[in-house]
C-alpha cells in the first residue's frame, strides 16, 4: 500500500499513465504481475511467437533438403501413408478459407468446439515443464509444442508444414489455439501425423497452470487473448499481431485486432449497462440500456480502420529514445462496426443544430478506472460528432458479432477517420461541452512536438491533440530480415495503405532500391477473391487499403532494401525519414517504410563466385 501511495502522489502524470513505460511503476503493475500465472505462460508464448520469422524459410527447407535427400518445397517425401498426402491436401486448400472463419470465434470458444479428439497419454515418456518447452522455440534448439497435455517435437516437420513458417508462431507453446484459428487441423490424420513427433507430457502443475488465475490482480479478469499477438505490455494488455498475418485479411479477424489498453478491462454486465448521456444545451439527459440503444436507433454499419497514434514508434526508437510502447507495424486493423450513430442519440437528448455555437466538443467516459477512480476518456469536436457523413457510430458489434471484451464491450465509440485514442471503449458516459475532455489522454498525451522539444521543454498545452491522423502504409511481408531465394526470380511486397480523416488512398509506390527507382502496387479494397467495394463517398473512405506488387528480382544483388509509400487523394504523401518528424511521444510515426531483406544466390552460382 505505501508503494501504491507513493505512486499517486507523484505527478498526475505519472499516476494515469502508462506504467509499463519508462515513466516508473503503476499502481496496477505493483500487483505480482510476473506470477500471473495464466499470464506469464502466455508471455512465454508470446515469446515464442515473436520469433524472427527468418530463421525458417530458406534455412529450413536446406536443412530438410541436405538430411532427407533433396526435398523441395511444396514436395513432401517423407513416407507417410496416404492420410498424409490427404491431410497436406486438406491444409493446403483450406487455410485461407478457415482463417477468416476461424479468427472470428473466441479462443475459449473455438476451443471447445474443435472435433480434435485428445492423444492419449503415454505414462512411459518423461514429463516435461512448460518451461522446458519454452526453451524449444528455434529450429536450432528443437521446436517442442504441446497438445492437450503432451509435448511434441515438430523439429523435422516445420519444413514440410504446408502454411509455411506460420508454424514457428506456436514454438514453445500451445498448439491449440493455432489449430482453432486453422480449423483445417481439426482432422484425426492431422493428429495421426502429430503423434509420430510425441515425446513426452506436460507436467500435471504447468496444466493446472494453464487454468488457473490469481484473484487479486485487478487484470486477473481479463480476456484470454489469442497468442499469435506480440505483445507490447502484459498488465494493461497491448499487443499487435505479426506483420505477416496483418495482411492476410482485408477485415482483420476480431482475435488477432491489435489491442490497446490503459486500464484493466472492466467487467461490465449487460443487463444493468447505463449508457448515460448528458450536457446538451437545453436538451434532456439520457440514460440508454443496452437494449434501449439496439432498438430505438437504426443500426448503422462502417468498415473502419483504428490506428493508434504510437503506431511505429519503434522506428523513432532507432532515431532518439522515446517514452511509449515499442510499436512495430501493427498497432492497426480494420473491422466492420455496426451501431447506432452518435448523431442520432445525441438528437434524441434534445441536440439541435441551433445550439452548435454554444458548444463545441463531444466527451466521452470509459468504464474502465484506475485504483483511483479516474476513469479513461477522449473527446472529437462537435461537428464531426454529428455530422452526417462523420459515421460516428455507438458500436455494439464488430465484424458481426458482440464487440469482444477487449474491444469494448458492450459499447464503444467509433469515430472513423480519427485516431484510435478518441475511440472510447466500455463506454459509459458522453458529455456534450465547450471543453474538450480534461482527461490525461487528451490533454497531456497523444499530441504532437518538433524534434526540438524535449521533456525539459515540453508544454502540453501547446499543441493541439491529436484527432485526424496523417497518411501512412507499411511493408507486412516480407518482414525485416527475411531471405529470397534467387531461383525464385520475383519477389512479392505486402503491405496496407490508410489515411485519415476519409481520405482515400489512391496511389502506393514500392521501391526494391531504397527509393531510387519506383513500381506502383495494386491496391485491394476488399477480401481478396470478392467484388471490390464500390469506391467510398467523397471524405469517407474510411477503411485502409491493401497492396501487393510482385517484380522481377533486380540482378546481381545480395540485398533488397523494399521501401513503400502511399499517397492520399488530397495528395499528402508520407515523409522520406523519421528524424525530422521525430517527436519525444513517438507518435505520427508515418516515414516511408524500409525492410532489408537478403538474396540467397543458387548453390551452384555460389560456388562459381
Ligand atoms: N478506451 C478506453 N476506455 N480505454 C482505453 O485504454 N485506449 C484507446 C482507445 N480507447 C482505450 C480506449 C487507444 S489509445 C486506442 S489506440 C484504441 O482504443 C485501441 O482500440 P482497440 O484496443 O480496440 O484496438
Amino acid at each position: 500500500m505505501s508503494k501504491l501511495l507513493g505512486v499517486s502522489q507523484m505527478t498526475p502524470y505519472i499516476v494515469h499513465c502508462f506504467w509499463p513505460e519508462p515513466f516508473g511503476t503503476h499502481p496496477y503493475c505493483l500487483s505480482d504481475c510476473d506470477t500471473g500465472l495464466c499470464v506469464s505462460y502466455r508471455v512465454q508464448l508470446l515469446q515464442g511467437a515473436a520469433l524472427p520469422v527468418a530463421v525458417c524459410a530458406g534455412s529450413l527447407c536446406a536443412r530438410w533438403g541436405s538430411s532427407h535427400g533433396g526435398h523441395k518445397s511444396g514436395q513432401y517425401q517423407r513416407s507417410h501413408g496416404p492420410n498424409w498426402r490427404h491431410a497436406l491436401a486438406g491444409l493446403l486448400a483450406g487455410t485461407g478459407a478457415v482463417l477468416a472463419y476461424g479468427l472470428y470465434h473466441s479462443q475459449t470458444e473455438q476451443a471447445a468446439t474443435t472435433i480434435v479428439q485428445p492423444i492419449a497419454p503415454a505414462s512411459s515418456l518423461p514429463i516435461y515443464t512448460q518451461d522446458e518447452v519454452t526453451k524449444h522455440r528455434s529450429v536450432e534448439e528443437g521446436v517442442w509444442v504441446t497438445y492437450k497435455g503432451s509435448v511434441y517435437d515438430i523439429t523435422e516437420f516445420v519444413s514440410m508444414h504446408p502454411g509455411g513458417d506460420k508454424i514457428l508462431l506456436a514454438a514453445g507453446g500451445a498448439l491449440e489455439p493455432f489449430w482453432a484459428l486453422y480449423a483445417v487441423h481439426s482432422q484425426d490424420h492431422v493428429l495421426e501425423i502429430l503423434s509420430e513427433y510425441k515425446v513426452g507430457e506436460l507436467s500435471a502443475e504447468d496444466r493446472r497452470k494453464q487454468q488457473s488465475v490469481k484473484s487479486t490482480d485487478p487484470y486477473s479478469t481479463d480476456p484470454e487473448r489469442h497468442p499469435a499477438l506480440r505483445i507490447n505490455s502484459l498488465k494493461p494488455f497491448n499487443a499487435e499481431p505479426p506483420p505477416e498475418i496483418l495482411s492476410d485479411n482485408y477485415i482483420t479477424p476480431s482475435a488477432i485486432f491489435f489491442k490497446r489498453n490503459h486500464l484493466p478491462v472492466p467487467q461490465v454486465d449487460p443487463k444493468s449497462y447505463l449508457l448515460q448521456v448528458e450536457g446538451v444545451p437545453g436538451g434532456a439527459s439520457l440514460s440508454l440500456s443496452l437494449e434501449e440503444l439496439k432498438t430505438r436507433f437504426p443500426k448503422h454499419t462502417v468498415t473502419a480502420t483504428l490506428q493508434c497514434a504510437g503506431n511505429r514508434r519503434s522506428e523513432m526508437n532507432k532515431v532518439k529514445q522515446v517514452k511509449g510502447l515499442n510499436w512495430g507495424i501493427a498497432a492497426i486493423s480494420n473491422a466492420t462496426w455496426s451501431g447506432a450513430r452518435l448523431k442520432d442519440v445525441l438528437l434524441a437528448a434534445g441536440y439541435r443544430s441551433e445550439v452548435a455555437q454554444q458548444t463545441s466538443h463531444v466527451q466521452f467516459e470509459g468504464l474502465d478506472s484506475d485504483v483511483t477512480g479516474t476513469t479513461y476518456g477522449a473527446s472529437i469536436p462537435l461537428n464531426k460528432a454529428v455530422s452526417e457523413e462523420g459515421d460516428v457510430l455507438l458500436a455494439y458489434q464488430m465484424n458481426g458479432e458482440d464487440l469482444p471484451a477487449d474491444h469494448g464491450y458492450p459499447v464503444r465509440v467509433v469515430v472513423p477517420g480519427t485516431v484510435g485514442a478518441r475511440n472510447v471503449k466500455w463506454l459509459g458516459k458522453i458529455i456534450v461541452s465547450e471543453e474538450e475532455s480534461s482527461s490525461h489522454w487528451q490533454q497531456n498525451d497523444y499530441k504532437g512536438f518538433s524534434p526540438a522539444t524535449d521533456w525539459d521543454t515540453v508544454d502540453f498545452k501547446s499543441a493541439p491533440a491529436i484527432q485526424e491522423l496523417p497518411i501512412q502504409s507499411a511493408i507486412t511481408q516480407p518482414v525485416e530480415g527475411a531471405v529470397v531465394e534467387r531461383s525464385a526470380e520475383e519477389v512479392t511486397v505486402k503491405g496496407y495503405a490508410w489515411s485519415g480523416g476519409g481520405r482515400e488512398v489512391v496511389r502506393v509506390d514500392v521501391s526494391l532500391d531504397g527509393g531510387r527507382t519506383w513500381q506502383v502496387a495494386q491496391l485491394q479494397s476488399s477480401e481478396k477473391g470478392q467484388v471490390p467495394a464500390p469506391s467510398p463517398p467523397p471524405g469517407r473512405a474510411w477503411a485502409w487499403k491493401l497492396w501487393e506488387l510482385t517484380a522481377p528480382l533486380p540482378p546481381a544483388v545480395q540485398e533488397l532494401e523494399i521501401v513503400c509509400k502511399a499517397v492520399d487523394n488530397s495528395y499528402n504523401m508520407q515523409p522520406d525519414s523519421v528524424a525530422p518528424i521525430w517527436n519525444l511521444r513517438g507518435v505520427l510515426s508515418n516515414a516511408w517504410h524500409r525492410v532489408k531483406v537478403t538474396v540467397k544466390e543458387d548453390e551452384e552460382k555460389q560456388k562459381l563466385l
